[in-house]
């Protein structure tokens, strides 16, 4: 069956003193009480080399927040999924909303981003999600659905390396989630296209992550959502405290 995650995504915070003082932090809290869910944590690229080796790779992943969509040479600035893979990271979001909205990333990059990836051993979180003049007009299911051109031209077998984040863009660092009716009805829904591609079975192992201010409050609630299999955490990740708390939602 799948798993429950709950991945930290820490975006462009935390220097490298802070982030290694926090992958710290964190590690010591899970290694004394373990968590009864997969955690990850996706810092930015500088910290990938200094924070695998410092956390239990028992308990806890690491991955990066994004790789570039071409496998080596003259990309000024971009950094490789096998770059990322020699850090000893495991895993690598792809498509975030704000990598689509503020650095262009479309489907067809995302294809690219998806297969070396793969073909690195790295677990894609790909993200996928409306924004909300998109929900406004109902129009969810059509744009989650397009998104996901991105990894149904895997195989069964490679699809099903993929860990899927359903992000609303509304819900994302507002503080407003999305309900979690709202959550599993879309969940429901992007599990059903996963089935339809690939069968139930792979459908139903798959894991498919909520993101969009989750929090310690609401956490609990979401995660119980049949679909809902765990959480892509934003700014609540940059604090043990929440983070941990969030973590232990899957506790009874
Ligand atoms: P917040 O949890 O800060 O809303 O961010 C969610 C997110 O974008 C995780 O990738």
């Amino acid at each position: 069956m799948r798993k429950n995650i709950v991945a930290g995504n820490w975006k462009m915070n935390k220097t490298l003193q802070e982030g290694v003082a926090l992958a710290q932090e964190l590690n010591a809290a899970l290694v004394a009480d373990k968590p009864v869910c997969d955690v990850v944590i996706c810092t930015p690229f500088i910290h990938l080399a200094s924070v695998t080796p410092i956390v239990d790779s028992a308990v806890i992943g690491v991955g990066a927040e994004n790789c570039a969509d071409k496998v080596s040479g003259a990309y000024t600035g971009e950094v490789s999924a096998a770059m990322v893979a020699s850090t000893g990271a495991q895993y690598v979001i792809l498509g975030h909303s704000e990598r689509r909205a503020y650095y262009g990333e479309t489907v067809e990059i995302l294809t690219e981003k998806v297969n070396l990836a793969l073909a690195n051993e790295l677990t894609p979180i790909f993200c996928i999600g409306e924004v909300l003049a998109e929900r406004e007009a109902n129009q969810q299911n059509e744009v989650v659905a397009a998104q996901l051109a991105s990894v149904f031209h895997l195989s069964a077998e490679e699809f099903g390396k993929v860990v899927l984040a359903y992000e609303p863009v509304w819900a994302i660092g507002t503080g407003k989630t999305a309900t979690s009716a709202q959550a599993q009805e879309i969940h429901a829904f992007i599990r059903s296209l996963i089935a339809e591609k690939y069968g139930k079975e792979v459908a139903d192992n798959t894991s498919i992550l909520y993101g969009g201010s989750c929090n310690p409050t609401n956490a609990k609630e979401l995660f119980s959502n049949p679909d809902v299999d765990g959480g892509l955490i934003g700014g609540a990740s940059l604090k043990v405290a929440d983070f941990k708390a969030i973590i232990d939602a899957f506790k009874a």
